[in-house]
């Protein structure tokens, strides 16, 4: 991307890597985060104006210890070290780290005693938050002290004479209240940047990025309603207007008049938008199935033949665009642990190699709050970008064992009735995915003088914050009463609502 000033984040390993990232960009200054180990060529292909060094959990004695290249220290670009950053940048430099009496965890107050850029307009005191079990003993030649807490005489460190930093504690957690104006020191007035990244700076010139790239050549995307894919599109529509062509495909296990609402967007946008309904298609080769897992392969194959047969017909493609997001793609340490695993169950099948496509990703870079922003700017309506996510296989894996139009019947308005609700009442928004579940069994109840034998809608509220781990949401008593009313006397078929309150681990967020 053809980019504002930039900050480069090293990662060695700490949870809250992503975070420093995040709030780098909410000061208006796009950072990128790389491995502790980029190269001294690459960092200079960077162009930073300031590199971030992040904290880990190692300590810089031992034998594995991530440590920067060496000369990273040299380049005449401003750094920050942040806790285990600290202790890098004093380790190379001759200073000593050692291991802390005890691991020094939580709220500190932090004594401001020299003078420095990093602290500017920030007054003496300051409430910080501490997570390490090293510390740092002696500094460095050629830096000073600049602030220190009741258990860290060396809190804060600088160099004499270049804009070289290192703090112990960590100014990207909301728990170091004031943690965003020192970082904005760093950026502003060490590193000099302007602040003038944001969602339309963004837009604007990733526009003219995939103009020049393309050219006259023509991208295919494969749209799911959701707010990746939507963005993604109208962001690349809005570049090549009709080069770009937009597959939607009804697999028939679409919410209740999702399709329509989805269509009525796209047909408006700049790009070719192409509907195919292939819900008797799904419908049939999943006849009779019950196991989840091979559901999931049905659906997967189905869908890229489904493709493969529009692109015949679309004619010669070069590029396939997808809404992967920045957390998908950090290189980092920290990220390469079991959540990749996770995800990947995920991804609906992947395009078959001899369709030559090359991948378009304009939204590689972003965070989700990010290509919400991006959306708003390209108009993408709220109904889309506010949405919660909806899994590949759609209402394949919430109908629990057969899937029949039948069973669909019944979910489908269940689940919306619960949607209306929460949006109502205001809950749909601080929830991280809701919706309701079709079980295999049924059960009695009493209607009027009859017995019934009917069936039983689950509903699953959770919230979380990307998915890996989730709690079940504490939905109002009498908005729960007035769901499970709605459900069962407006849905035929149903006398009994339940309410999943199961957290994840060990239960998963769908239900299959
Ligand atoms: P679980 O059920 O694994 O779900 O806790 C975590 C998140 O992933 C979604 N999910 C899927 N998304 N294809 C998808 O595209 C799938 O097969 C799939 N299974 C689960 C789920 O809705 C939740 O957001």
């Amino acid at each position: 991307m053809e980019h504002h000033d930039k900050i480069l984040i090293l990662d060695f390993g700490s949870q809250y890597t992503q975070l420093i990232a995040r709030r780098v960009r909410e000061l208006g200054v796009y950072s990128e985060i790389k491995p502790f180990s980029l190269s001294l060529d690459e960092i200079r292909k960077n162009n930073p104006k300031g590199i971030i060094l992040s904290g880990g959990p190692s300590s810089v004695y031992a034998a594995d210890a991530p440590l920067p290249v060496p000369g990273i220290l040299d380049l005449e670009i401003p750094i920050l070290g942040i806790c285990y950053g600290l202790q890098v940048i004093a380790h190379a430099l001759g200073g000593e780290v050692t291991r802390a009496p005890q691991r020094e965890y939580g709220r500190a107050e932090l004594t401001v005693k020299n003078a420095s850029p990093l602290f500017s307009g920030l007054g003496d005191s300051l409430s910080v938050w501490m997570s390490h079990g090293d510390h740092l003993t002696r500094i460095p030649p050629q830096f000073e002290v600049i602030a220190h807490t009741a258990n860290a005489p060396i809190a804060a460190i600088q160099h004499r004479h270049r804009p070289v930093y290192g703090i112990q504690f960590h100014p990207e957690v909301v728990h170091t209240p004031r943690g965003a104006e020192i970082l904005g020191n760093f950026v502003f007035k060490s590193c000099g940047c302007r602040g003038d990244w944001n969602a339309s700076a963004f837009v604007a010139s990733t526009i003219n990025e995939i103009k020049n790239k393309l050219g006259s050549q023509r991208a295919l995307c494969a749209l799911s309603g959701g707010v990746d894919s939507t963005v993604a599109a109208a962001l690349v529509g809005r570049a090549i207007g009709r080069q770009l062509v937009c597959v939607f495909v009804d697999t028939g296990l679409l919410r209740e008049n999702e399709a329509e609402e989805v269509c009525s967007f796209y047909e408006r946008s700049d790009f070719e938008f192409r509907f195919v309904d292939a819900s008797q298609r799904f419908l049939s080769q999943l006849q009779g199935v019950t196991d989840p897992e091979k559901k999931r392969k049905i659906i997967g194959h189905e869908f890229i033949r489904i493709f493969e047969e529009q692109a015949r017909q679309i004619g010669e493609v070069s590029y396939l665009v997808q809404g992967t997001l920045y957390p998908d793609v950090i290189e980092s340490v920290s990220t390469k642990g079991p959540s990749a695993t996770i995800k990947s169950h995920h991804n609906v099948g992947g395009l078959p190699s001899h369709m030559k496509l090359q991948l378009l990703e304009p939204l590689r870079e972003l965070f989700k709050d990010e290509v919400r922003r991006a959306g708003r700017e390209l108009l993408v309506p709220a109904f889309i970008l506010n949405r919660h996510p909806f899994p590949g296989p759609g209402l394949a894996v919430r109908v629990l064992g057969e899937i029949t139009p039948e069973r669909l019947a019944i979910l489908r308005p269940a689940d919306r009735i619960f949607l209306e609700e929460l949006r109502a009442s205001g809950q749909y928004d601080l929830i991280w995915q809701a919706f309701a579940v079709l079980l295999p069994v049924q059960t009695v109840g009493v209607m009027g003088d009859e017995r019934t034998y009917e069936n039983v809608i689950a509903l699953r509220a959770v919230t979380s914050l990307d998915g890996m781990t989730a709690d079940w949401a504490e939905i109002p008593h009498d908005l729960l009463a007035r769901i499970s009313n709605r459900i069962i006397n407006e849905v035929k078929g149903v006398n009994r609502v339940v309410y999943d309150i199961s957290s994840k681990p060990p239960s998963t967020i769908e239900w299959e």
